[in-house]
């Protein structure tokens, strides 16, 4: 059996009726060769971006969806996930009126996205564990509640949420829950997107700009139901994933061994790392990580961050965040880098 959702009770009213902007190159789709363009008031001088790029990105949703096991009707792409995350608010939730569900520690954006949207954002705390508090969830959710975003791994845990957990809040919440899998790749754990088939609630985001390497051509991935997709088609800049992210997106993708040798020299540098800081004498806890990054209890989180920044290394203080008191987060680097932040923390 798989769970079906009330799409037309979750959007909002005026997207539901939105009649979207029709652009020049949704009117025409029929092939290139031999055309001649006077349709878009582009600059026709040739010089590979003088045109405006594919609206609909079908030649990198082909490989996405080759790569992912994700059919490209599943599949919305988007300026970074950040976009992603603001259109979801954008279509399900009523400005004044509904609300959303995060749970932190946490991404910062959703609720940066909540209050930019004017969604009332309930913030249910992580247990000490740091998995979601079902109840907790329950007991915040009402009517108007349209999204639950949930991060695994976790941004600045490092933690994979229960799968037992999501399962039940995928049966039981009558809201999209969001999956948020920006570091998936690390992740021993396979993509959430193998049961969107069961489950019609169920949206996924995924990001090249960590294990692919890409954060600055801003390319993020949504992969839901057929349904869901169409209304992000409606709502979003029509030519939202510029044409040279487009290309260097697809180039990426295509150089499977790139991606692979770099992903396991950062998982072999993350093992390394793991014992080198476990001999810090104020490195009081590191909490296990399925990303690319550890969150490190020390003595005195804001010393120790003022003392690494004099060794001209940056690492994210996360000790304002709740549960998180005297943390630092540490992203994995290059081999010399990991050496340099070592030889730093055993120094100061
Ligand atoms: C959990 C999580 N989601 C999303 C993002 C943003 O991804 P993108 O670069 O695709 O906007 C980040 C970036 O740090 C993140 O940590």
């Amino acid at each position: 059996m798989s769970r079906r959702i009330d799409l037309d009770r979750l959007l909002r009213p005026c997207v539901k009726s939105l009649k979207p902007y029709s652009s020049a190159r949704d009117e025409y789709t029929g092939g290139k060769s031999g055309m001649v363009f006077l349709d878009a008031n582009e600059n026709p001088f040739d010089n590979g971006v003088n045109r405006y790029p594919d609206p609909h990105q079908k030649e990198l949703k082909a490989k996405i969806s080759e790569i992912k096991g994700v059919p490209s009707a599943n599949i919305f792409l988007g300026n970074g996930s950040d976009e992603v995350l603001d259109l979801l608010f954008r279509a399900f939730c009523e400005p004044g009126t509904d609300n959303c569900i995060s749970l932190p520690p946490t991404y910062g954006m959703y609720k940066v996205l909540s209050g930019i949207n004017n969604v009332e954002n309930r913030e249910v705390l992580l247990r000490s564990d740091f998995q979601p508090d079902k109840p907790g969830i329950e007991k915040m959710t009402d009517a108007n509640t349209k999204l639950l975003f949930l991060c695994s791994p976790n941004n600045p845990t490092g933690n994979l949420m229960n799968p037992d957990v999501i399962l039940e809040l995928l049966e039981n919440f009558n809201g999209l829950v969001v999956i948020d899998e920006a570091y998936i790749d690390f992740s021993t754990s396979e993509s959430w997107s193998k049961q969107l088939p069961k489950y019609k609630n169920l949206v996924v985001t995924q990001t090249l700009s960590k294990a692919y390497g890409l954060a600055g051509i801003r390319l993020g991935m949504c992969f839901a139901s057929k349904e869901i997709i169409e209304v992000l088609n409606r709502i979003k800049p029509p030519y939202n994933v510029n044409e040279l992210s487009q290309q260097r997106a697809l180039s990426a993708l295509s150089n499977r061994n790139q991606y692979e040798n770099e992903k396991n020299s950062i998982i072999r540098e993350k093992n390394r790392l793991l014992k080198q800081l476990l001999q810090i004498k104020y490195v009081k806890d590191i909490f296990p990580s399925e990303a690319n990054f550890f969150l490190v209890r020390v003595d005195d989180a804001d010393k120790r961050y003022a003392q690494l920044i004099s060794h001209r290394i940056v690492v994210r203080n996360r000790g304002n965040q709740p549960l998180c008191k005297n943390t630092l987060r540490i992203t994995v680097g290059t081999w010399e880098e990991n050496d340099f932040l070592i030889k730093a923390l055993q120094t100061i």
